[in-house]
């Protein structure tokens, strides 16, 4: 089942001032160590800020809880597998939300995907939720 949806779109360019204006302060209070590292060694650093931007802001809807309420930016942090493909962590009150929000029997998935052309960047967030193996109901106590 779905337990939560959200969705955001970033301006590259207003990354790039905050950036800019803001250096160190502005990175270390939002991206974790390895974002930066990814994003400092990309060409478009700006971009791939504005894109894990967009992905915690987007888990945050998806969490249902918005930014506010004590969510730490950097308890949202996306990885990529060897494939690109982004993966979402959560930590700290973003976890403790996402164990709250998941049914009795069930393991959250958050799935997350990733798209900029600029000056835009946007992330989708969903998170599902699935039974965790062996604890489903056996066959013939299904209704
Ligand atoms: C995946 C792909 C379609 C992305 O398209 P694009 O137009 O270049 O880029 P977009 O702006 O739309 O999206 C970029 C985001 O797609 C996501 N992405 C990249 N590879 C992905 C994959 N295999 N599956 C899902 N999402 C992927 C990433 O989040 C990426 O942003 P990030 O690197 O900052 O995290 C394109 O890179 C592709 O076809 N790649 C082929 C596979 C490949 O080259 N793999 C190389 C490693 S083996």
């Amino acid at each position: 089942m779905i337990l939560g949806i959200g969705t955001d779109l970033a301006n590259i360019e207003r990354i790039e001032k905050t950036l800019a204006r803001f250096g160190d302060r502005f990175r270390n209070r939002v991206f974790t160590e390895a974002e930066q590292q990814k994003a400092e060694r990309r060409a478009d650093t700006a971009g791939t800020y504005a894109k894990r931007w967009a992905a915690k802001e987007a888990c945050s809807k998806a969490l249902g809880t918005g930014l506010r309420m004590g969510i730490s930016w950097k308890d949202m942090a996306v990885t990529n597998l060897r494939t690109g493909q982004p993966v979402m962590h959560v930590t700290g009150w973003a976890r403790e939300r996402l164990d709250a929000m998941t049914p009795p029997g069930h393991e959250a998935i958050i799935h997350v995907t990733l798209t900029d052309d600029h000056p835009w960047a946007q992330a989708f967030v969903v998170i599902e939720a699935r039974p965790v193996a062996g604890k489903r109901p056996a066959p013939e106590a299904q209704p």
